[in-house]
């Protein structure tokens, strides 16, 4: 990033983006320049998702949506799939037991189907645990992908044709954000990437038309709360002009 710590900038607080989405990369690299298993990179990105929350949570960020594991990540191995999942009931479990003393309030996107039924009994009792909460709204991406939401979308939006509660040419934009896995979730106003790759990698391909992109070369376990500080401080700079002039 461009800015030493001490050079940090002072943040405009009337512009903090309300919903921001991460793609927390390069864990299995931190590993192993380390020469640890890949589950100790997914571990700290764990933590460090923890710690970014935090942050994002005391800048006033409303909601924060973190793309912890794909449609597509099924295709690693057994060993790395297990571990992900280990990590992800602990950290279910941490946050059930942690509930009463934080603010956090957590639901997860994508489809539940193929997770195994324990992790999917932890997620509901989180988001039930944790619905009143008025801190951070956190979302977590678990077996998401962009396209997969969109065909489970369709198919939802054909079954309303279907049954006549929806003639097909009065369905409207909010038809279809009503049917998103994202329907309580603002369009992200940031993403950020890290790891150095160029792509959004099959996430939110409809919520992100808008959305600033920021991308970064360090590795998720190494994101820090004045990285995201960076972040949002690039973002407030930026001219956003959602496909109008501002006066130019
Ligand atoms: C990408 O790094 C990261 C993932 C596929 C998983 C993200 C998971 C976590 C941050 C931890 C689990 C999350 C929770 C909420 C418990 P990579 O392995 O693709 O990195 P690489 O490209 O360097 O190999």
């Amino acid at each position: 990033m461009i800015f030493s710590k001490r050079d940090l900038p002072e943040l405009d607080m009337t512009k903090i983006p309300q919903s921001i989405a991460i793609i927390m990369d390069g864990n299995g690299r931190w590993a192993k320049k380390r020469g640890l298993v890949k589950k100790a990179g997914h571990k700290a990105g764990a933590d460090t998702l923890e710690r970014v929350s935090k942050v994002a949570e005391k800048l006033g960020v409303k909601h924060l949506t973190a793309y912890a594991f794909s449609t597509e990540n099924w295709k690693r191995s057994d060993e790395e799939v297990s571990g992900i999942m280990d990590l992800l009931r602990k950290y279910l479990d941490d946050h059930i037991r942690r509930c009463k003393t934080e603010s956090f309030r957590v639901d997860m996107i994508g489809d539940p189907s193929r997770l195994d039924k324990d992790i999917q009994e932890k997620i509901i009792t989180l988001e039930n645990l944790t619905k009143e909460k008025t801190g951070l709204f956190l979302h977590i991406a678990l077996n998401y992908g962009g396209r997969d939401e969109i065909l489970r979308m369709v198919k939802k939006v054909g079954a309303e044709v279907e049954n006549g509660t929806l003639k097909a040419e009065e369905i409207k934009t909010e038809d279809i954000v009503r049917n998103l896995d994202t329907a309580n979730i603002p369009d992200p106003e940031l993403l950020i990437r890290t790891s150095g790759e160029y792509r959004f990698s099959n996430f939110l391909l409809w919520q992100l038309a808008y959305t600033e992109f920021l991308f970064t070369d360090k590795l998720w376990p190494d994101f820090t709360g004045d990285d995201l500080k960076e972040a949002i401080y690039e973002f407030q700079n930026r001219d956003r002009r959602f496909g109008g002039r501002n006066g130019r």
